[in-house]
């Protein structure tokens, strides 16, 4: 049976993902977006690649969501991207519209799709779909932890100069200025970081990790990452699609899990074909815990802004 991902907002991290969704040739790919044109003609382009890269999917774009009807996952991206100076959290009025809008057209064509949320500010995005969509939280998932991880393995294996497949590395906590990189579940092949390198070090690429989203902001100047954002997002596509049971540390309403309630957190999961299939519970040390805590509550400041208008 031929799977179906709907992506919607067809700019830089939409087009990469559904690209690379194709090339991986995971599933048909519809690409939504509001600009007349341009999903239409960045979804030919790809399938004019089709006969190059020897990949049989079909991709379609529009501006409505017709064609989207059953689709297994719809991966929202759609929104405002940052600025130079500004957070993901001044994002939030603007892309909780947008958001809504398209998680409420998206889930009448599709009532039995996965939702994957990109679009920040993310952890308040996801928010947003889970009361609008009324689905089950098991298929309400965020795209950050995989990236954020991503992002502190790439530093660690250039510093070590060791392969990057070989770091194994965890960043919890909300999308923001508050993550919580865990160095204690950091290891290259087994090895603790902490047995390879000095503790200044280790905390020099923690504070890269945690401002990695503003570092490729500052080159770009007019919008943010995509290349990363789109593979960690299709990292989860195909773990879903292919019922992989991966573990990954992805954005789920907790319910309790870590002393957290009602708010979508980054903690580790299992991704497979029902979606979260299972919540991984660690055990955090004191000042862990602290760290988690803390960026929940960040997390829960943006919740309250846009509560009321649910
Ligand atoms: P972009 O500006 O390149 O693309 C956004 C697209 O959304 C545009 O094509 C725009 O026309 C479209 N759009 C706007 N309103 C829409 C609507 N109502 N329905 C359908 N499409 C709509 O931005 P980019 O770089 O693709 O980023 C998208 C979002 O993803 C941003 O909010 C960004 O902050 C976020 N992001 C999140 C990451 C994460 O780790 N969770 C990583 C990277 C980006
Ligand atoms: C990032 O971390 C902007 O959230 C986006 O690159």
């Amino acid at each position: 049976m031929r799977r179906k991902v709907t992506v919607v907002g067809a700019g830089n991290v939409g087009a990469n993902t559904a690209q690379k969704i194709a090339q991986k040739e995971l599933a048909d790919v519809v690409l939504v977006d509001v600009v007349e044109g341009v999903p239409q003609g960045k979804g030919l382009d790809m399938l004019e690649s089709a006969p190059v890269e020897g990949y049989d999917v079909r991709i379609a774009g529009s501006n409505g969501y017709e064609e989207t009807a059953d689709s297994d996952i719809v991966v929202i991206t759609a929104g405002f991207p940052r600025k130079p100076g500004m957070s993901r959290d001044d994002l939030l009025l603007a892309n909780y519209e947008v958001v809504k809008s398209a998680t409420e057209q998206a889930v009448r064509k599709s009532p039995n799709a996965i939702l994957i949320l990109v679009t920040n500010p993310l952890d308040a995005m996801c928010w947003t779909a889970l009361k609008v969509s009324g689905f089950p939280r098991e298929r309400v998932i965020g795209m950050a932890g995989v990236l954020d991880t991503a992002r502190f393995r790439t530093f660690i294996a250039e510093e070590l100069d060791v392969s990057f497949e070989n770091v194994t590395a965890m960043v919890l906590g909300g999308h923001g200025d508050t993550m919580v990189p865990l160095v204690r579940f950091t290891n290259i092949s087994g090895i603790p970081l902490s047995e390879l390198t000095d503790q200044a070090t280790i905390d020099r690429m923690v504070q890269r990790t945690r401002d990695g989203g503003a570092e490729i902001v500052k080159y770009l100047k007019t919008g943010s990452a995509y290349y990363a954002p789109a593979a960690s997002t299709v990292e989860m596509v195909e773990s879903i699609l292919k019922d992989k049971k991966k573990v990954l540390p992805c954005a789920v309403y907790l319910g309790g899990e870590y002393g957290i309630r009602e708010l979508f957190v980054g903690v580790p999961v299992k991704l497979g074909s029902k979606g979260v299939e299972k919540i991984y519970e660690i055990k955090l040390d004191q000042q862990e815990r602290a760290a988690l805590q803390k960026s929940a509550d960040a997390v829960r400041e943006l919740v309250e802004v846009i509560k009321s208008r649910i």
